[in-house]
């Protein structure tokens, strides 16, 4: 691939922020403490989790890096840097999720295989960049298309990093052709992130964002795209980031049997307390997220400071000094709301919080009831603990 390679070892990585949390360090996954996650609405670049599969590409050349758009289309093209940057640039507020995220929980259950994350293996930026939709109508693809002539349905994205899961061979995923021309999916090819060029961690000198959709499907250095009649045929969209049932394990496990995930379910959890907390009685802050996919808003964050018996509302908010109504215009369809509750705890006990989103899904109660053995989509409620140390004065 002209101008970008992938190193063989983890002996030139990027340099990262000292706070964040290291789930695994070769390679590189890390998220940031519960508290930085939500000390703003959009993620500071350097708090954003990175969640890596094998060595960060380098760019040696920017002039010479193109994407190859090939497949089952009339007019193959290599474009360049400065066709996409020629596009017109859109700003899209994206919260983007590993599917992994909250882990560690579910694997308290029972074992479960991957990379362990506690709740903050997401985040929400501002991606600049193209739109796919239009990126494709400079190879003859219109908008709105669902198949090409040559029988085109599926959008894959190729990479240039080398993962062990592919043998030593790039990351890729895809998305439907319905989805990547409809210009109302906000599908980018982005080159920036929080308004500076993306940084090498997060896909530098392009990345796919697809908003709504579990990060996986968000390939970063991106190198081709090809269009094709089948779904991905990678290790990642058809051995890894399916949804199975409790009953499946690693005997019986027949991963043709269930779809790639796609949209993420909804989620919250608190991040101003940690899951088990000591102090005096008296007032409580109860801040973190909740979040959605396929661009469904947040319509109400329940909390109980008793366990669940009683629940009362938390306020939601995005952009400071803007009201935050699910599903208008002036609210970022594709971004978390942070929540915010206060509470007066006198006796030790679980604080919990429970999302329900504009289709009114509600978050699982138990993890037991969604466990699976890769993990993903930890959406149960979310519980900490806090014990009340009362002062002898
Ligand atoms: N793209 C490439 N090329 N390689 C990867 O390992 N990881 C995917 C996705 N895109 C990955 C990738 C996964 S699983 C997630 S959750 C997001 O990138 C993470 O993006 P971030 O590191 O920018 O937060």
């Amino acid at each position: 691939m002209p101008g970008i390679r992938s190193p063989s070892d983890y002996s030139q990585e990027p340099q990262r922020h000292p706070a964040l949390k290291i789930n695994a360090k070769e390679p590189f996954n890390a998220e940031p403490r519960r508290q930085d996650l939500v000390s703003s609405y959009v993620t500071p670049t350097e708090f954003f989790y990175k969640r890596n599969h094998g060595p960060i590409p380098i760019v040696d050349d920017i002039q010479r890096y193109c994407v190859s758009v090939h497949g089952l289309i009339e007019k193959p093209k290599d474009l360049y840097m400065k066709d996409i940057m020629n596009l017109p640039k859109y700003n899209v507020t994206a919260t983007l999720q590993c599917a992994g995220n909250r882990r560690t929980a579910m694997s308290k259950t029972r074992t479960v295989r991957g990379v362990g994350w506690d709740v903050a293996a997401l985040g929400n930026a501002i991606w600049g960049g193209a739109k796919l939709a239009d990126v494709l109508e400079l190879v003859g693809i219109p908008k709105l298309t669902s198949t090409t002539p040559a029988g085109g349905k599926h959008v894959e994205f190729v990479s240039i990093d080398r993962c062990k899961e592919e043998k030593g061979g790039p990351y890729k995923a895809s998305i439907p052709l319905s989805q990547a021309t409809n210009p109302e999916a906000d599908v980018l090819l982005a080159y920036e992130m929080n308004g500076e060029t993306l940084n090498r961690d997060h896909g530098y000198p392009l990345r796919v964002v697809v908003p709504g959709v579990i990060g996986a499907r968000s390939v970063k250095w991106l190198d081709t795209i090809n269009i094709d009649s089948q779904v991905c045929q990678g290790f990642f969209q058809q051995k890894d980031y399916k949804m199975f049932p409790p009953t499946v394990n690693w005997d019986n496990i027949d991963w043709s049997t269930r779809r790639p995930q796609m949209d993420f379910p909804v989620q919250s959890a608190i991040c101003s307390l940690e899951d088990v907390n000591v102090g005096k009685n008296g007032k409580i802050a109860i801040k973190g997220y909740a979040v959605s996919g396929g661009g469904r808003g947040i319509e109400r964050v329940d909390i109980s400071i008793d366990g669940g018996k009683t629940w009362m509302e938390a306020s939601r908010y995005q952009k400071p000094g803007v009201k935050y109504i699910a599903d208008e215009e002036r609210s970022d369809k594709w971004a978390w709301v942070l929540f915010e509750a206060e509470a007066d705890i006198n006796s030790n006990t679980e604080i919990i919080a429970k999302a329900v989103d504009t289709a009114a899904n509600v978050q699982p109660e138990k993890v037991q009831d969604i466990w699976n053995l890769r993990g993903i989509l930890n959406t149960s409620w979310h519980r900490v603990h806090i014990q009340v140390r009362h002062s002898s004065m």
